[in-house]
């Protein structure tokens, strides 16, 4: 469950201000495929039909790979990576020991980050998943290039078959080829799916199996929220957070900043970064998103913040209830540095008594709007539900700006440039 709490957002009534028979043609739009951009709707029922046989098929695959190996290279870019590494960082943590550590390359052309990557992987076990819907992206496509021959001369071209697994469309694109042509084992992505509603494919789902998370749990998320978030009407909490922001930014407001006090979220931040920036930020419009980590940034842009340009900015808070774990602060008789006034309360205490203080200050001195998304615990089944929320809320604020949530003609313009100038063969 999410709970949107708007009384910090100086919006009254969402019903006064926006209407909601728009709410409800445009929850038709999605549910019938019939605005723009509706090949790309898959996403809505995959929940309930995603492939039953190939998620077997994939299960008994992770598991051969990861009794093989210590470390997964996930290469990707986008929607082709964010997913995976969001999940696996919000459940298994930053500093986890669990047998298959993943890594990534293919989200950057950096020589220094691939030259170290090469170097690191050198008395490793590792396996690759490569992951391109298109299967013709220049960064995952030169890095896949790469860490394939590194892992060829590594441990034979016989044994690396087994070590490669590629994600990619059912039948177009150089990846595919590839894969087929040298005996690669393939899971695809749908056709109806666009990259960065990936997650929930085997573009998220491979490499968590490979992991070891449990993602069985992750669609049990996305399956309640499928089945929760159903209201047509400005009842639903995915629609309430998605008119929320469209009224902000019909108020002026340009960005909206995802906070999170949760570490192990940054990268869903990220996501979510993706999600919103693709869907959204075309024909002139869209709210900027950018993203926090607090405690951590209140000591940076906690400043701006508070005493910065206004009415340009808003933050969505993010509020966990309950943590996975929690932690005390241990009592030390001598109390040389003053804290022993905290030790009958856990760090969880202290940083949900932090997320208020810090909304008095923002709100009520600093006057930036905030909305607040509460949420239970950071776990797979809320993972799952929390990617579900996200996307049916980006698909109404998007059809809210009257453009197309599902393309993205703008990432396709530096895509072009850069084939013209390292000289792509048929690219003029
Ligand atoms: O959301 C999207 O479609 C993009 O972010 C893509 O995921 C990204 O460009 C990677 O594309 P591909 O999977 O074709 O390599």
């Amino acid at each position: 469950m999410i709970k949107v709490d708007l009384q910090y957002s100086g919006l009254k009534d969402l019903k006064t201000e926006i209407s909601e028979s728009k709410i409800i043609e445009i929850h038709n739009m999605i549910q019938n495929k019939s605005g723009r951009g509706n090949d790309f709707l898959g996403w809505v029922e995959w929940p309930e039909t995603f492939d039953k046989e190939e998620y077997n098929a994939m299960k008994q695959a992770a598991n051969q790979l990861r009794s093989k190996i210590d470390t997964l290279v996930v290469i990707g870019i986008g929607g082709s990576y964010l997913g995976a590494r969001a999940a696996d960082e919000m459940i298994r943590g930053l500093n986890h020991i669990d047998k298959v550590k993943v890594i990534y390359a293919g989200h950057t052309m950096s020589s220094t980050y691939v030259a170290q990557l090469t170097k690191y992987l050198k008395d490793k076990n590792f396996g690759i998943c490569v992951v391109s819907k298109s299967g013709t992206t220049t960064e995952p496509g030169i890095a896949f290039r790469r860490l394939e021959e590194q892992l060829i001369s590594q441990v034979g071209l016989v044994k690396a078959k087994d070590l490669i697994v590629a994600v990619t469309d059912a039948s177009r694109g150089a990846l595919k080829t590839l894969a087929d042509q040298k005996g690669y084992q393939t899971f695809t992505i749908p056709d109806d799916i666009g990259g960065r509603f990936s997650v929930l494919t085997p573009v998220g789902i491979f490499p968590l199996l490979v992991a070891g998370v449990n993602t069985d749990n992750i669609f049990a998320g996305a399956l309640a929220a499928k089945k929760t978030l159903n209201a047509n009407d400005l009842s639903n909490p995915a629609y309430q957070y998605a008119a929320a922001r469209y009224l902000m930014n019909q108020k002026g407001y340009k960005a909206e900043a995802l906070v999170t006090y949760e570490l192990q979220m940054q990268l869903l931040n990220e996501w979510w970064k993706q999600l919103f920036g693709e869907c959204e930020g075309k024909e002139g419009k869209g709210l900027y998103p950018t993203s926090m980590v607090f405690s951590t940034d209140l000591h940076s842009l906690g400043q701006w913040i508070q005493e910065g340009t206004r009415n340009v900015l808003f933050e969505t808070v993010i509020k966990v209830k309950t943590p996975v774990l929690d932690a005390n602060v241990p009592v030390d008789q001598a109390n040389y540095d003053g804290l022993n006034y905290l030790t009958n309360k856990t760090f969880h205490e202290i940083n949900s008594i932090a997320i208020e203080g810090v909304i008095d200050a923002h709100v009520n001195v600093g006057k930036m709007p905030n909305i607040v998304l509460e949420f239970e615990k950071m776990d797979d089944v809320q993972f799952g539900y929390l990617v579900y929320f996200f996307e049916l809320a980006v698909a109404m604020s998007g059809y809210l700006l009257d453009i197309n949530p599902f393309d993205q003609p703008g990432v396709e313009v530096y895509k072009y440039n850069m084939f013209k100038l390292l000289g792509k063969p048929g690219v003029k």
